[in-house]
């Protein structure tokens, strides 16, 4: 049988499968970036503390860690495997890729994130309990291990963008995969902001201080730790666009938001005067202010940049091979990893797809929207919404009444020949366009309603048919006991 490897498809009607795993995402980035950037903040505090000799600086860290192991640990712990539920229901031959070059390299991960967990107790509960030279170690170990998470990470986020070198695609082998410039300037720019988070969160801890001259210090210090991590992390950011692949550059030019540059550079600006303000006023810094503030630039900050990063990468979703729709749109000989194109352009979608209902493999006048339907779950819904919320909803794109020709005529003019940069190629065959094209004029035209009501219709009729079949049987079947008697 001519079947590909394509999963049920994960719908989420309200916002969409993707923002579902952007909304854990981000959080997991700002729970991720504050630890790590507090460990190595952490690191050399532990150091100053021991160099000359002050306790106060230990009882920062160890309020800090508190915080972090309360608030960053829980919330990562969670986060972390909410992002592997959700990627792998939305995204599993997304995953699969990421999987079968780097399945090493995430065990790596997690031997420096148990040391991480293990150091960020040691850090807290040991303050006191050790002498500071042994507590600089741990310090030391601990804020290595962390940012050795976050280089492995970088690797492989870097790696769902584009291969580290070029020569993967033709041979394999995880360290072209993993080390390219794309990866390293990444790793220079989280880095950056890592610090810019740390010192946001850390006027949290700040907050609370009671002595007025320490908290002064504290706040010079983070403050200016935010303003040069901010600084440089902005550079960074446009060192890093000339080196992603001109198809994202494309994307981002055309396709992000005319609001996204402009708010990307409020939100810099704000987080610098932010972090002047402080340091010249640090009275000014209360826990209400500085708590709203950490949320402010998760929610202007980090979530643009994350979703950004996404889009960015259409209409691929891993290493430039397996597409936003789960079809791996390229041969990697490296990986034995052959194209679904040529097959699905044999058989069609519905034929391939090992899913399929078995009333729909074949497209007829009695089934042709749920068909279509079917189609626009595989090919779109992972980045058009069939309903009327959620991401870039398909009725958006055609005009109000439109006809069924125009889009058929799309539809095989476009999107099954891949004549489109940000979208995949969808080969279909023309009665599966004819049930897509049914499908997308309905649900345009007519909306959820007029697409629920179509297929109740169809089914309806199906099970009419039936049930008529199954009368005629059963008198046949009378006729035949009778002749036997
Ligand atoms: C990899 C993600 C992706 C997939 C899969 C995808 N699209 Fe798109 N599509 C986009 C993006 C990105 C745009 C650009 C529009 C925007 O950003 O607002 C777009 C635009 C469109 C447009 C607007 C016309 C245009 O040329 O810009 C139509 C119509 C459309 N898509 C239909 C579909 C249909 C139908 C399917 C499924 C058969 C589909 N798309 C699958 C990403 C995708």
């Amino acid at each position: 049988m001519d079947l590909i490897s394509l999963y049920p498809t994960w719908y989420e009607p309200t916002v969409g499968s993707g923002w579902v795993v952007a909304l854990i995402a981000t959080f997991h980035v700002l729970a991720s970036h504050t630890s790590v950037g507090a460990a190595l903040l952490f690191a050399y505090l532990s150091h100053k503390a021991y160099r000359e000799d002050r306790e106060d600086l230990l009882d920062f860290i160890k309020k800090y860690g508190l915080f972090l192991l309360v608030f960053t640990y829980v919330a990562g712990s969670i986060t972390g495997p909410g992002i592997w539920y959700s990627t792998t229901v939305a995204s599993p031959n997304g995953i699969g890729a990421l999987i079968h070059s780097f399945v090493w390299k995430w065990a790596t991960e997690w031997v420096f994130f148990v040391i991480e967990v293990v150091g960020v107790y040691m850090i807290v509960y040991l303050v006191g309990k050790v002498d500071k030279r042994t507590h600089m170690k741990i310090s030391v170990i601990f804020g290595l291990a962390s940012w050795a998470t976050m280089l492995i990470i970088v690797g492989i986020l870097s790696f769902m963008m584009l291969p580290g070198k070029e020569q993967w695609f033709a041979d394999g082998g995880y360290l072209n995969g993993f080390y390219g410039t794309n990866t390293f300037i990444q790793l220079g720019m989280r880095t950056a902001f890592m610090f810019t988070i740390t010192a946001v969160v850390g006027g949290i801890v700040i907050a609370g201080i009671k002595d007025p001259a320490f908290k002064k210090e504290m706040a010079r210090k983070l403050g200016w730790l935010g303003i040069i991590s901010t600084i440089v992390g902005a550079l960074m950011f446009q060192w890093y666009l000339t080196a992603v692949p001109e198809q994202a550059l494309l994307v981002m030019e055309n396709r992000l938001p005319d609001y996204f540059m402009p708010s990307i550079v409020a939100v810099l600006a704000g987080t610098l005067a932010y972090f002047i303000i402080t340091m010249i006023r640090p009275q000014t810094l209360v826990q209400g202010f500085a708590g709203a503030m950490a949320v402010i630039i998760l929610v202007a900050g980090l979530w643009p940049e994350e979703t950004a990063r996404e889009s960015m990468r259409k209409p691929w979703v891993a290493g430039q091979y397996v597409y936003s729709n789960q079809v791996i749109g390229r041969d990697v000989p490296g990986m034995d990893i052959k194209s679904q194109l040529p097959l699905l352009e044999k058989v069609g979608i519905l034929k391939a797809h090992p899913f399929t209902p078995e009333h729909l493999r074949e497209v007829n006048e009695g089934n042709k929207i749920q068909a279509g339907e079917f189609i626009a779950m595989t090919y779109c819904s992972n980045c058009h919404s069939p309903s009327e919320t959620g991401i870039r909803p398909l009725h958006r794109y055609f005009p109000e009444g439109v006809s069924q020709e125009r889009v058929a005529k799309y539809v095989k003019g476009v999107l099954t020949t891949g004549n489109i940069a940000y979208m995949p190629k969808m080969p279909m065959t023309d009665s599966e366009v004819d049930a897509l094209a049914a499908y997308l004029v309905l649900n345009n035209n007519g909306g959820q309603a007029a697409v629920t009501a179509a297929i109740d219709s169809e089914i309806a009729q199906r099970d009419r048919a039936l049930a008529e079949k199954n009368a005629s049987d059963k008198v046949a079947a009378l006729d035949f006991v009778q002749e036997v008697k």
